[in-house]
């Protein structure tokens, strides 16, 4: 679901033509729509309803301050992984009674910065990095909370780069250790380990996956009770699918009929930490056609967006809805799919300027006929499109334009030459 439309054979961002927004800021460009990203917010929110529920969305998704803002705005708590969110959440006015720090290698500058910022949940990944926690809480005279990241060893059926919940991944402990750990440092004065995390990855297309890392995750809680530990809260992390095709992945109402039943009268606090599923269908890169050409029986269009400004399609062989921005009125797309058929396209692949051949959006695709200087939408990319755009080729990232409405407003500036080379000696 998203507030992006055609009128008229015309691409609308809300209430503006993103034609507009190419004219006055430039390609490529990221355009979200905040109506979108709240309007996800709001369903995870209701379909979770009769659960005490705090959302954290994941700030790794889509992270500038603006869109934070205007989400803690909202009421969202917000999933981090390293100082530099942290500071971002902070300076976007985020509460830290609903922040949860995850990541497998916090450092100690970071652990203190999480400390002095008293957030809700310290999300541990080792026995080690949970006994560097107490150390410094010690140190600082600071007691926490800690959420003990379980490995549930369930597959979430996405690409291997994003599935972290089997046992041989590098994140959590082994669902069978976690009682150890319980028994080992529950005690602690200073770090009140109280809460057990899950995240089995991201992009899953199923609900099986996260009731049964769930079921698992309950067991493991029952046994904890049992052997005297409190158990507050249970943090089931992210990995909703988005639509990144129309109507493939399951509703946030959806996942919570399989969830919320497992989780009545269990006494749990319900923390959950969607990133995709909220910001991936709220953005597009907006991208420009710089030149046409035939080879080795292809033919191509080359756009001034790159591999540097969303890197998903190479990565993770993702698939990304691309289609002019105008086009005419038979062409408008019913659907964003793959194998979209309307007379009158042409198989293409849809390539940036960067010098390697891994510099592509879409390979065979069947897009309606473009020329030089149209735009072209790549839809459903607010999540991690620009938060993994770099310098590559030394390209300043693309700018962020931030549309509310009939508004438009400039949230992060395109990156100068002098931008790129300002922290250089
Ligand atoms: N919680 C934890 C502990 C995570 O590691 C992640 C994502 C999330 C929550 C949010 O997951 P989401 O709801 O967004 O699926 N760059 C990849 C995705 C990497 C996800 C990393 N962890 C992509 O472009 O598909």
């Amino acid at each position: 679901m998203d507030y992006f439309s055609y009128k008229k054979g015309k691409l609308f961002a809300e209430g503006v033509d993103v034609e507009r927004i190419a004219a006055e800021v430039g390609t490529p460009v990221y355009i979200y729509s905040k109506a979108t990203f709240k309007e996800h917010l709001k369903r995870i929110g209701k379909a979770y309803g009769e659960i005490d529920t705090t959302i954290c969305y994941s700030v790794k998704a889509c992270g500038n301050i603006n869109i934070l803002r205007f989400m803690a705005e909202a009421g969202s708590g917000f999933d981090i992984v390293s100082g530099g969110e942290l500071y971002r959440v902070l300076q976007a006015g985020g509460d830290p009674s609903k922040i949860v720090y995850a990541g497998v290698g916090k450092t100690n500058k970071e652990i203190a910065e999480g400390l002095d910022a008293d957030i809700a949940y310290f999300n541990i990944e080792s026995e080690a990095e949970l006994e560097n926690l107490i150390r410094l809480a010690e140190q600082q005279g600071k007691q926490t909370r800690a959420a003990l990241r379980v490995n549930p060893d369930v597959d979430p059926k996405t690409h291997t780069y994003i599935t972290t919940g089997m046992r041989e991944t590098k994140f959590g402990v082994d669902i069978e250790r976690a009682q150890k750990v319980f028994a080992g440092y529950a005690g602690n004065s200073s770090v009140s380990l109280s809460a057990v995390h899950v995240h089995i990855g991201s992009g899953g297309k199923t609900i099986e996956p996260y009731c049964e890392a769930l079921e698992k995750t309950l067991s493991l809680i029952d046994k904890l009770r049992s052997q005297g530990h409190t158990i507050e809260a249970i943090d089931l992390g992210g990995g909703y699918g988005a639509d990144y095709e129309s109507d493939t992945v399951p509703s946030a109402a959806d996942y919570a009929g399989g969830i919320v039943p497992l989780l009545r009268d269990k006494g749990l606090k319900l923390i959950l930490e969607p990133g995709r599923s909220i910001a991936a269908n709220a953005g597009i890169l907006l991208t420009k056609v710089l030149y046409l050409k035939t080879g080795g029986g292809k033919k191509f269009v080359l756009v001034d967006a790159g591999m540097n400004d969303l890197i998903r399609p190479p990565l993770y062989d993702a698939f990304h809805f691309i289609w002019p921005a105008q086009v005419e009125e038979k062409l408008v797309p019913h659907r964003r799919d793959r194998d979209l058929q309307l007379a009158g396209t042409e198989v293409v692949d849809v390539v940036g300027p960067i010098c390697e051949s891994a510099d592509f959006f879409a390979k065979d695709r069947a897009l309606p006929p473009v020329k030089r200087g149209d735009l072209l939408s790549i839809f459903t990319a607010g999540a991690y499109g620009f938060s993994m755009s770099s310098n590559y080729n030394a390209r300043g990232r693309a700018a962020e334009v931030l549309v509310d409405d009939s508004k438009f407003a400039v949230i992060r500036k395109r990156e100068s030459y002098e931008d790129m080379t300002a922290l250089e000696r």
